[in-house]
């Protein structure tokens, strides 16, 4: 299981793909076209935003399970694009017949809905899908199977949309029932052999199963810095329902959180550890920190271990993986996060209310810089003592160990620190 500990952008592509070869299935299971994870395999790039990334193994089958939401138009330009590189996924992909679908009216509203009260989405239409989900409204993949009824439901669906839209908005609706039916017909003739009961393919497998995380845990629905969060349950919890596996099924999985030496978050919401000005827009230079999946510059700051031990405590996690310490590999000095002070008062707890949290300042602890090079760094023995300080203060104040780290954008730049079991096998005995 790979989860995002942060705000997302972690650099969960890239870790899943190079774990990819020990695992058959490849399983994502929350969120849809917002994330974007990136892999760089022979200095081609690959930006994923729905297919699985393990797909990019040619004897991987990449699942697309029931808690992600499915945006058929870009799962076709996806598939056709991988294509395109010379990577065929049709044989390879499963689809589970419960996901609910993404269409152009979720789109719509998304947008709408940003103009009051900002999230700063990705405008991919996630939010609208989950709650016209929740709403009892949603269309899935298996109403595909029933032209007509797909029909009568789109129909109901969008007049309900351009009244929100005309009468909330007043802003003129455009879109109509047959256009979006003929393209999603379209689209299901070319998935619909990859159509299945996703959950009970997993279930008679019950080993050798990656689990890929969208998002980060702080982007969770629930325990996320709500309401600025995403859609879907981004952290362990969504494991379940996600998959519609019992959460029996994971009882012998190992859970690793990937978290950046540092923080980004994109979008609105509070950062104790933001750097404004010229500090932040150096980590940012220097971090590449650009969405993969809008272009929009990511907000930077300080590595905040408060939050990541919660993260580690909310999803359980066995181990850490640490991505882009060479970014800091310059710094005279880098800080950490140890505690925040608010209201004078000072916690080392990550507070539900985003009122307290939009008050926390940061308290940091300053380490030593270790100014060389970590860079496609593949032993441990290599490692300045700086970094080797700054892994284990991150160890001692989360109490998980960094099993690894990455240390570029390409397949073969990490290092192992400790070894990790990578045959596992989960089962219901
Ligand atoms: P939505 O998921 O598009 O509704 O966006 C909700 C929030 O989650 C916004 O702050 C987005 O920037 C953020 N978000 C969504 N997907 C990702 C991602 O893959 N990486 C980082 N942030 C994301």
């Amino acid at each position: 299981m790979i989860l995002g500990a942060q705000w997302g952008d972690e650099g969960k592509g890239k870790i899943v793909d190079l774990l990819s070869e020990h695992f058959p299935v490849s399983v994502r299971y929350q969120g849809g076209s917002n994330a974007g994870h990136t892999v760089i395999v022979k200095d081609r790039k690959f930006v994923l935003h729905l297919l699985p990334t393990g797909i990019l193994h040619a004897d991987v089958v990449g699942v697309i399970a029931q808690g992600m939401v499915l945006d058929l138009e870009v799962l076709d330009s996806e598939i056709e694009s991988l294509r395109e590189k010379g990577v065929e996924v049709k044989d390879r992909l499963l689809i589970s017949d419960r996901t609910h679908l993404v269409l152009p009216y979720h789109k719509l509203l998304d947008r709408l809905f940003e103009k009051k009260g900002s999230i700063g989405t990705t405008l991919r239409g996630i939010g609208p899908a989950y709650m016209f989900k929740h709403g009892r409204r949603g269309i899935r993949v298996s109403d595909l199977e029933d032209g007509e009824l797909f029909k009568e439901k789109l129909r109901d669906n969008l007049s309900f949309a351009k009244e929100i839209c005309e009468k909330v908005y007043r802003e003129s609706f455009e879109l109509n029932a047959d256009s979006i039916y003929e393209k999603s017909m379209r689209i299901y003739e070319k998935i619909r052999h990859a159509i299945t009961d996703v959950s009970r393919y997993l279930m008679d497998r019950a080993e050798g199963i990656l689990f890929e995380g969208a998002q980060g845990t702080l982007l969770d629905i629930d325990m996320g810095t709500y309401p600025f969060v995403t859609s879907s349950n981004s952290s362990a919890l969504g494991l379940s329902n996600g998959t519609g596996l019992s959460p029996k099924f994971f009882k012998n999985s190992y859970f690793l959180g990937v978290a950046k030496a540092y923080t980004t978050r994109v979008g609105e919401g509070p950062f104790p550890t933001e750097l404004e000005g010229e500090e932040g827009d150096n980590l940012r230079e220097l971090g590449g920190e650009f969405g993969s999946t809008t272009g929009r510059p990511r907000r930077c700051g300080w590595l905040d271990l408060v939050a990541l031990k919660y993260s580690v405590e909310v999803n359980g996690f066995d181990g850490l993986i640490m991505t882009k310490l060479d970014v800091l590999d310059g710094f005279e000095e880098v800080k950490v996060c140890v505690a925040y002070d608010i209201d004078g008062e000072k916690t080392t707890s990550f507070p539900a209310s985003l009122d307290r949290l939009s008050r926390a300042k940061p308290v940091y602890e300053v380490l030593k810089g270790w100014k060389d090079s970590t860079k496609s760094l593949k032993s441990k023995e290599r490692l300045p003592k700086g970094a080797l300080d700054f892994i284990r203060f991150v160890e001692d104040y989360t109490s998980r160990e960094v099993v690894m780290l990455s240390t570029g954008p390409k397949r073969d730049e990490y290092a192992w620190l400790t070894e990790i079991p990578l045959k596992i096998s989960s089962s219901f005995t």
